[in-house]
């Protein structure tokens, strides 16, 4: 991989605000038979926001897809995270590049949600740059620089990336440990499933979703909401059948459980069965589970016998956020002569489950932001929320530590 750049942004300054919320967050990394939720502010506050963007995303790896959106040199797709529109894609090498989507003349933004090009032109004045960010055009500025002097200062920034499992991740301040290195022991459950080798469908965003980022994740990863919000679509898969993991700080990656069906093959789609032909290197018992993993802070997945849902999370602030949804298959089942038809079934399927999480998440956030919102308890069924807690608090500590040295 190339030389990449970095670029964090300035710190914020701990106000009384911030540290108030500081002060609370033992509570919730507690053992969850004492563990309660994190204070409210965390889900609403801009200014935490702006804090977390600092104390979680630009330190960590952030997921922008999946190798299988782009199979071919110059296929490229773009994704905002926060305020930085990037452009991920196959260069000329073949390598996995991402780079920011900012033109470096004026800002405007260069290309479109996805597609397949050898040079992204920018519509603003026309300057242009290959698949490796060179500046290779910029009309009529001849009489104030040269392309080669432009060049000195004005090439798109490539940024450190990283893949696992075919997921294309960044890492913004370049200081984070290497990926794969916390998602030791997920990698080795969902193995069989072979993600990497797998082929994508188009995305599709749902953009202005009305909550918090870290609810996205928490009502995704737990599996007491199922029995509530999902009663009856999800009885295939009850949450008697979820099981949980003990948290490992050295492999904090991920927080994961699987839940079993009630039979092989089950799906989430109108039949409650997979609609595609079975994952073959998948065991009876991989056959007979959904693994559903959050891979901390944007990526969801949820793998199933024939495949793979996955949701990318693009927060809009605090209180707002985009959902990216994605499905990998198996190649050969791309290729299927119906895929078309049998493919718009597994969405309409998906639909159920997600309106009526659409419709809880809305409820729980519009909660969170009143003054009479409580720190309530976990059940013994929502065992990954308070591995999620211990995730986002050891990193919300660090970076109050490092701001408190750095002004001491
Ligand atoms: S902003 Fe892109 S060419 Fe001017
Ligand atoms: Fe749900």
């Amino acid at each position: 991989m190339s030389d990449y750049t970095v670029k964090t942004l300035p710190d914020v300054e701990l106000t009384d605000h911030l540290r108030s919320i500081l002060d609370r967050l033992d509570a919730s990394t507690a053992d969850i038979e004492t563990c309660v939720t994190l204070p409210r502010e965390v889900y609403t506050s801009e200014a935490w926001f702006e804090f977390e963007k600092r104390a979680v995303w630009d330190p960590e790896w952030v997921c922008l897809g999946h190798i299988g959106q782009i199979p071919e040199v110059g296929d490229y797709f773009s994704i905002t995270i926060n305020d930085d529109p990037l452009l991920v894609l196959r260069d000329e090498t073949g390598e996995v590049r991402v780079m920011t989507a900012v033109c470096q003349h004026r800002g405007h933004i260069l290309g479109e949600h996805a597609g397949n090009t050898k040079i992204f032109t920018c519509p603003h004045h026309g300057w242009s740059y290959d698949l490796s960010g060179t500046l290779i055009g910029a009309p009529q500025m001849q009489a104030h620089a040269s392309l080669e002097e432009l060049r000195q200062t004005s090439c798109l920034p490539t940024l450190r990336s990283d893949i696992w499992n075919g997921f294309v991740f960044i890492n913004m301040d370049g200081k984070a440990p290497p990926l794969n290195s916390r998602l030791e022991r997920l990698t080795e459950e969902i193995a069989n499933h072979h993600l990497g080798d797998m082929g994508a469908t188009p995305t599709c965003d749902f953009s202005g979703y009305p909550w918090n980022w870290k609810s996205m994740q928490e009502n995704a990863v737990e599996p007491h909401h199922t029995w509530f919000v999902h009663k009856g679509p999800h009885d295939f898969a009850p949450s008697r059948l979820a099981t949980f993991v003990e948290w490992d700080e050295d492999d904090d990656g991920a927080v994961y459980h699987p839940t079993g069906f009630l039979y092989r093959d089950g799906g989430f789609t109108a039949g409650f069965q997979s609609l595609f032909p079975i994952i073959e290197t998948l065991t009876d018992n991989e056959r007979q589970r959904v693994m559903f993993a959050s891979i901390m802070p944007n990526l969801f997945i949820g793998t199933v016998p024939d495949g793979c849902l996955y949701y990318m999370i693009l927060p809009d602030g605090a209180n707002s956020l985009t959902l990216r949804v994605g499905y990998l298959f198996p190649h050969s089942t791309l290729a299927l002569d119906n895929f078309d038809v049998t493919f718009k079934a597994v969405v309409d399927g998906i639909v159920i489950y997600n309106d009526q999480d659409t419709e809880a998440n809305t409820a729980v956030h519009k909660g969170l932001r009143s003054r009479f919102a409580n720190r309530g308890r976990y059940a013994p069924l929502e065992g990954t929320l308070p591995q999620i807690n211990r995730w986002l608090v050891k990193r919300y500590k660090a970076y109050a530590a490092q701001l408190d040295a750095g002004s001491s």
